[in-house]
């Protein structure tokens, strides 16, 4: 897959359908060449031109020729290495040092021509995915500090193209990953999160295409980051009408001490390009996703009841094990106790850090409610919050020098909550100690791993360094204790949750095994944010809960099928009053469970198609199949009804061309040929909130 060419000294990555080809000039520097459609070597080498010579003294070097554009010399573009030596130089100049090619892996080693500072800049490319890694190490190997300012991962450069366009989310709590897509502006554009943590904001992904994309035609050049802390894109847009990107860890102002002999190597932002439109950028980070990213690609999420809406902070023992027997009842696979089981913990405003079941609610611990649920043939799941501590807590009175602070600054409350410094050790391994203790004490299940507020006051006084080295250790010790926690429970599954979806990126994703999306479970809000959420994670790791009506946030009422339809699109949850569910809602939602299971590996493990975007009184449809072809499910939706609307029929797509596919309810048979060319005409219920499920599978053949 890389193979280079030493009379050219270009380098080739050839994934199944795209090439990305670089070269170390005749002065050492790593300068890109292409990134796009496949090509030889022998074709990638004819781009190497003469080097343009600069227009005026005004202009300086091309600041999206560099392989990682660093700061020094006459380069005015933003820097992705920018690096200050201890002598107050500053500048990066490229001395290659060697390089380390193997079939699905390239390092290229550089030294600074005058400082002991090594680059290595690493590739890495799967046999089955268009998606390329990046991602750098720096290494100090001399004996004075070396304070990086900028530290990317990696830079990417798109062809030149007339027109650009970028595709982001934009967000808040309750309305996260809406998806925008508009012309890239002249100049730069800086998607970040300065909280601490990935950010309901915004998400470190970033598609460019030429303009014209639509969701099936169409190049795209998509970029992920996997992070979850604050992060940075740069995306830029120069005069003469060329574009690329540039990410990675840390907001601006952000700086990273690097101590004699000390390394950093920065997580992946990983690219790819894909034809296909839109769709087919998602599908191969989905793809993508599910083989390289989560840690249990083979398994499907199961059906999962979360207490949380049912009953807020009022958690005890006997309403629990009530709402246990009756999520058995529907079929729920894992039952989920969350917030209000420990401490003094009966609102927001106390009991954050003492971790102990509280004795009136719990008066023989946790164990007899997870004997009776896994009597109940489910799984047992808890939530914690680890990274957190309310003022009003045995643990913050102990420990007050445990938080991020500033000696002479306020401690800002954000939910009447601190955030404990994890990048201290001592706070890591007492979080870990916990936290597999009452894994282990309790045969735990799953945890729903939350995180409730952003970062203020970022210090740590005492420790040299320490709000600069803060933000990059928290998050490594952060996963430290995910990953030791699971190397002692190998069966343990981990939900990743900030407030809802204000910590989903690659980084949280490869060490948990799905994240809640949103804690917004309105089904018409929901549209939105899974369609924006699913435009780079997978349907697999995307929780979505059935609640009650009026929804607690929107106070919208929506009939229960559609509820199930909008979350059935993801990893199915319940989360609503079940002891105040009529014995109809709760028979109809069992059937919908049963349906669900029929066709989550469709959901979790199929390809998407997105065949219309969520709309008002128009139909739209998300249809998941199997990579194979065999199986199909077409969800549909319309919201409000409307006399005189069109009714379109649906082009499926992904379907076996001439097969014939069953409709596993009713027996009709469709000709694959007539559903992907002239379509299907789907029967939807008059009225407004009307949904389906469409289940076909393939015939064999005759
Ligand atoms: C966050 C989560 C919710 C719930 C509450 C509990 O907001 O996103 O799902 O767990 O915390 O306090």
């Amino acid at each position: 897959m890389i193979s280079f060419a030493p009379d050219s000294g270009v380098y080739l990555l050839a994934t199944p359908n795209s090439s990305y080809a670089l070269r170390v000039d005749e002065s050492g520097t790593p300068r890109h060449l292409a990134w796009g459609p496949r090509l030889t070597l022998e074709e990638a080498a004819a781009l190497v031109g003469p080097e343009v010579p600069m227009a005026s003294s005004f202009e300086g070097v091309s600041p999206l020729g560099e392989e990682l554009p660093v700061d020094g010399g006459a380069r005015y573009g933003p820097p992705s290495l920018q690096v200050r030596f201890a002598d107050g130089s500053r500048a990066f100049e490229w001395q290659p040092t060697g390089q380390h090619v193997t079939d699905d892996k390239l390092e290229l080693g550089f030294r600074d021509r005058n400082y002991p500072l090594d680059v290595t800049l690493h590739y890495r490319v799967h046999a089955d995915s268009d998606v390329i890694e990046r991602w750098t190490v720096v290494r100090n190997a001399g004996d004075e500090p070396v304070t990086l300012l900028r530290t990317d991962s990696a830079a990417w450069a798109l062809p030149p193209l007339r027109h650009y366009r970028l595709s982001h989310v934009t967000g808040q709590w309750c309305a996260e990953s809406q998806l925008r897509r508009e012309e890239l502006s002249y100049g730069e554009t800086v998607l970040t999160s300065r909280r601490g943590v990935t950010s309901h904001h915004a998400n470190p992904w970033v598609m460019l295409d030429a303009g014209e994309a639509t969701e099936e035609h169409g190049r795209v050049w998509s970029a992920t980051l996997a992070w979850s802390g604050s992060w940075r894109i740069t995306a830029q847009r120069t005069p003469d009408g060329r574009a690329g990107f540039t990410g990675g860890i840390g907001h601006d102002g952000t700086n990273v001490p690097l101590a004699p002999g000390e390394e950093l190597t920065t997580p992946p932002f990983a690219a790819v390009c894909t034809d296909g439109g839109f769709g087919a950028a998602s599908r191969a980070w989905h793809a993508y996703t599910i083989a390289h990213v989560v840690p249990h690609p083979e398994e499907l999420a199961p059906v999962l009841y979360n207490s949380w809406e049912a009953t807020g902070f009022d958690v005890d023992e006997v309403s629990q094990k009530a709402l246990a027997e009756r999520a058995a009842e529907l079929g729920v696979e894992l039952y989920v106790v969350d917030d209000g089981w420990f401490g003094a913990r009966r609102s927001d405003h106390a009991g954050l850090g003492d971790w102990t079941p509280t004795p009136e609610r719990f008066p023989n611990g946790l164990t007899p409610l997870v004997d009776t649920v896994h009597g109940l043939g489910m799984k047992f799941g808890l939530w914690v919050e680890p990274e957190m501590v309310n003022p009003d807590s045995d643990l913050y009175r102990e420990h007050p020098d445990w938080v991020l602070h500033f000696t002479d600054r306020p401690r800002t409350e954000l939910r009447n909550q601190l955030v404990l410094n994890f990048a201290r050790r001592d706070v890591a391994d007492w979080a870990y100690g916990w936290l597999t203790r009452l894994v282990g004490d309790h045969g735990i299940d799953f945890l729903k791993w939350d995180m409730n507020r952003a970062f203020s006051e970022a210090g740590w006084p005492g420790q040299p360094d320490g709000s600069d080295r803060l933000g990059p250790q928290y998050v490594r010790n952060l996963y430290g204790v995910i990953d030791r926690l699971r190397a002692d429970h190998p069966a343990l599954r981990i939900e990743a949750c900030s407030g809802g979806g204000g910590r989903v990126d690659l980084g949280i994703l490869s060490r948990t095994d799905q994240a809640w999306a949103s804690d917004n479970t309105d089904a018409a809000d929901r549209m939105g944010i899974q369609h924006g959420y699913g435009q780079v994670y997978p349907a697999r790791t995307m929780g979505a809960w059935v609640t009650d009506v009026p929804n607690q946030l929107t106070d919208r009422t929506v009939p229960l099928r559609f509820r199930f339809h909008v979350a059935m699109a993801g990893a199915l949850g319940i989360g609503g009053d079940l002891t105040h569910w009529s014995e109809d809602e709760l028979r109809e939602a069992a059937a919908l469970v049963a349906e669900y299971k029929q066709v989550r590996h469709l959901v979790q493990h199929g390809r998407l198609d997105r065949l219309s975007p969520p709309g008002q009184d128009t139909v739209s449809g998300v249809q998941y199949t199997a990579t194979d072809g065999s199986e199909t499910l077409l969800l549909a939706y319309r919201r409000v009804g409307r006399s005189g609307a069109q009714h379109l029929p649906v082009r499926l797509r992904g379907l076996t061309p001439g097969a014939r596919y069953r409709d596993a309810c009713t027996g009709v048979v469709h000709h694959a040929t007539v559903l992907a060319e002239y379509g299907l005409q789907i029967d939807l219920p008059s009225g407004d909130w009307s949904s389906t499920a469409l289940h076909l599978v393939r015939e064999p053949e005759a």
